[in-house]
């Protein structure tokens, strides 16, 4: 294969419940995964003399410190080949922003790799590198709405779409998910996810009362402009709203594509806003 084209999309959590902390130094979790399609990163890959890696955003890191470059390593130690390709990635995910793009990066390196350099791995031995890679990277082999649990690696798929528009917002803000994780005191509270969804729709009555972001508290607390994006975005008439991940990013979910444009134009000119509406 000469080439390859993919596109590595973001995702949102909608609930987040941190549940203890292991003793391997993570935290048991339970979320839902939503991929957001029509935001996304793009790379591309073409066999080559030499490794080589280039990237859009010049402020995130070229060598094992990026994703991309960490999974190859990691693939060709466990094939034990050297896997010689050149990989382009141009960046619309804001980075360090709780929307999984160094993770969906990942996983469609790890996807690609295989698949050109014909290294024979089944989605299971995928499962395994990706997890290796970071908690979020299982989720985005699939990229299909899911319940996570455990460090976030074991997937539930849901029947689930979202046919209102999305508006994701974020106040470009960096914030590294180790330190929210250390920050956090678990609730120890089993959070069941499973009525948010009734005939594949969202039940937003459900999840204005029942859906949690644990992070908020705490991210809120630090940096109190993602928490007025939050306000913001409720006071716009968002059915629900909610942080991703550990932030930065906030979203809200609108009844409309006009009443999502209008909030959009309450926020800062140098916000990262983005209104998905893949289903219209
Ligand atoms: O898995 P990932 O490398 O993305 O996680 C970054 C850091 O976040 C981990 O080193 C860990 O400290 C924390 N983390 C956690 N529990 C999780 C996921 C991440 O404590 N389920």
């Amino acid at each position: 294969m000469k080439y390859i084209e993919i596109k590595a999309p973001a995702k949102i959590n909608i609930g987040l419940s941190v549940l203890s902390k292991r003793a391997d130094g993570y935290h048991n979790l339970s979320t839902l995964f939503y991929p957001i399609t029509d935001l996304y990163d793009i790379l591309t890959f073409q066999p080559a003399d030499q490794f080589n890696f280039s990237c859009s955003d010049k402020s995130l890191p070229l060598d094992s410190g990026n994703l991309v470059v960490k999974a190859k390593e990691l693939l060709e130690k466990k094939m034990d080949k050297r896997i010689s390709a050149r990989i382009e990635l141009k960046k619309k995910i804001p980075s360090q922003a709780g929307l999984g793009g160094g993770s969906s990066d990942a996983a469609a390196t790890l996807i690609s790799l295989n698949e050109m350099f014909r290294l024979g791995l089944k989605h299971e031995d995928l499962l395994g590198i990706a997890l290796e890679l970071g908690s979020d990277v299982p989720f985005f082999l699939r990229a299909l709405p899911a319940l996570g649990s455990s460090r976030g690696e074991i997937l539930e798929l849901v029947d689930l779409t979202i046919t209102e528009p999305v508006l994701i917002v974020n106040p470009g803000i960096n914030i590294s998910t180790k330190e929210a994780f250390r920050k956090i005191i678990p609730a120890d509270v089993k959070a069941d996810y499973s009525p948010l969804i009734k005939e594949g729709r969202l039940d937003f009555n459900f999840m204005r009362r029942n859906i949690r972001n644990d992070f908020e508290k705490y991210v809120f607390e630090l940096f109190p402009e993602i928490g007025e994006i939050k306000d913001m975005l409720n006071h716009a008439g968002a059915l629900f709203s909610l942080m991703s991940g550990s932030g930065s990013t906030v979203y809200g979910i609108f009844e409309d594509v006009e009443s999502a444009k209008k909030a959009e134009m309450e926020f800062p000119k140098n916000y990262f806003c983005f209104l998905s509406t893949p289903h219209h």
